[in-house]
């Protein structure tokens, strides 16, 4: 088996003046991978890396219900290993993990102890976008708290969703700075597996004093990337299982604007068994890399084998501008998200999960209408930079947010294509809120089976195009790019389905 990093050593020398000399890969971390020398740590940010994960508190519904209280503060407490400064939802980052099940009721009272306005959004969730459900036109001043309540359909597709603010200027700063967590959707049967894992990568950029970094305006548009990576809030973390288990694990990219790009190194087996939105049919290899943009998930079957390996992250070339100079964010070499010991007495292999029925495939429906929307940069934009200065203008359609103007309006009960065309030199993941896209061609072509996700990366100078249905659920919500420096620059717009 391939030799593994145990000691991913960051080096971390003058972080805050190399972002202002490179822009956005000045956040970069360096991972000398395999095993190297520790050097360069003088900064003394070292983070302690290779504990035993730990994952979220899990708060579950019972008889339908799911209740709780999530206070965004911020906080100082452990993180990868030393103490910092961050933002929390309930003292922790990532927060609690929530555990419903379709036709549940989530009621959630969102306390607001940070110095700024936030809300909060439930990624993924096939809910109401209005009134106190998932409606991120809300706003939470600091000190209030609100009453949220979110109704799941009886046929909610089960999987891996998420939460985090949604406030508009401020979801990359409140994101970054640590307010994230988990939401799992049960299915009917368990997959079978020795047990389930939650994987929550998020990224952020800390200072000798133990604070988030800002990002400069570079960094922004670019789109941040924080040196150290986290799995759980923790760095590089440990599992052990015995030879032959079988575990499912759940990964989320959390990442304010990361790329990840998935891949098992070392001999333990790894399937794909689900992305965003509900099951594949049939489970395949992860291979290669499997890439998660901002906000995708992916469901994995992992067979452990003896030895040591590790779930990594290569990087991804996700574009850049011609101001960067050459500098592309994306890189920082290839990173170690977990790693897996196989030790102990072999167990018996359980048998292969069943195939499972296949998510539906619109392909086979008629369309009743169909749509350009076109990503670009450029231009001056409209000074939401920091300070209020101006910036490269992030546009859907040529236009910035603007809040009180509806940009698509379309049929509650229909089913449209739309085909999301990306002008610029960087890559922009079109995230949908409420209705899950089907991907029928991508900047590769045809896309084979049926596919479900709610965040779609859009290449540089290429187009994808979906299916949607916009069925059961109408109202005003947003469609944006995930890479949340961009959502914050202007790169989203208003959607309304109405009967
Ligand atoms: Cu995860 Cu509108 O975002
Ligand atoms: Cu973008």
């Amino acid at each position: 088996m391939q030799p593994v990093s145990r000691r991913g050593v960051l080096v971390l020398g003058g972080a805050g003046a190399a972002s202002v000399a490179l822009g956005a890969v000045g956040l970069s971390q360096r991972w000398l991978v395999p095993d190297t020398e520790v050097s360069g740590t003088d900064s003394g940010l070292s983070p302690v890396e290779g504990g035993e994960v730990v994952e979220p508190e899990v708060l579950r519904s019972q008889d339908g219900v799911l209740e709780l209280q999530l206070d965004a503060a911020m906080t100082t407490h452990r993180l990868a290993g030393r103490e910092a400064t961050t933002l929390t939802f309930n003292g922790a980052v990532p927060g609690p993990t929530l555990r419903v099940r379709p036709g549940d009721t989530i009621r959630l009272r969102l306390a607001n102890g940070l110095d700024e306005p936030t809300n909060l959004h439930v990624h993924g969730l096939h809910v109401s976008p209005e009134g106190n459900s998932d409606n991120v036109f809300l706003m939470v001043a600091p000190g209030d708290s609100f009453d949220y309540e979110y109704v799941l359909p009886g046929d909610h597709p089960p999987g891996t969703y998420w939460y985090h603010p949604h406030h508009h200027g401020t979801v990359a700063d409140q994101l970054f700075g640590g307010l994230y967590g988990a939401i799992v959707v049960e299915g009917p049967s368990p997959v079978e597996a020795s047990r389930e894992r939650l994987l929550v990568v998020g990224d952020i950029a800390l200072g000798s004093d133990g604070r988030v970094v800002q990002a400069s305006m570079m960094d922004r548009m670019a789109g941040r990337e924080g040196d150290l990576l986290l799995v759980n809030g923790q760095v590089e973390p440990r599992l052990a299982a015995r030879p032959g288990e079988r575990e499912h694990w759940r990964v989320v990219n959390a990442c304010t604007s990361r790329f990840l790009s998935l891949r098992m190194a070392g001999d333990h087996d790894a399937q794909v068994l689900g992305r965003d939105i509900g099951v594949l049919g049939t489970p395949h290899d992860l291979g290669e890399g499997l890439l998660l943009a901002p906000g995708n998930r992916a469901e994995l079957l992992v067979t452990v084998a003896p030895g040591e390996g590790a779930l990594m992250t290569d990087p991804v070339d996700r574009g850049g501008m011609g101001m960067m100079q050459g500098s592309r964010p994306g890189g920082g070499g290839t990173m170690g998200l977990v790693v897996l010991e196989g030790s102990g007495e072999s167990v018996e292999q359980p048998d292969s999960p069943p195939s499972r029925p296949g998510p539906r495939d619109l392909r086979g429906s008629p369309v009743d209408g169909s749509r350009t929307l076109t990503f670009a940069m450029g231009g001056p934009g409209g000074g939401r930079g920091p300070g209020g200065g101006p910036g490269m203008a992030f546009t859907i359609d040529g236009r910035e947010f603007d809040a009180d103007r509806t940009d698509q309006q379309v049929g509650l009960g229909t089913v449209e294509e739309w085909t999301v065309r990306n002008d610029s030199p960087m890559d922009h993941p079109f995230h949908l809120h409420v209705w899950p896209m089907q991907v029928v061609r991508d900047a590769d072509g045809e896309v084979r089976d049926p596919l479900w996700l709610d965040v779609v990366n859009v290449p540089a100078r290429s187009e994808v195009t979906v299916r949607i249905a916009f069925e059961d659920i109408p109202g005003r919500t947003v469609y944006h790019c995930h890479i949340l420096d961009h959502e914050d620059l202007g790169m989203m717009g208003v959607i309304e389905a109405q009967p």
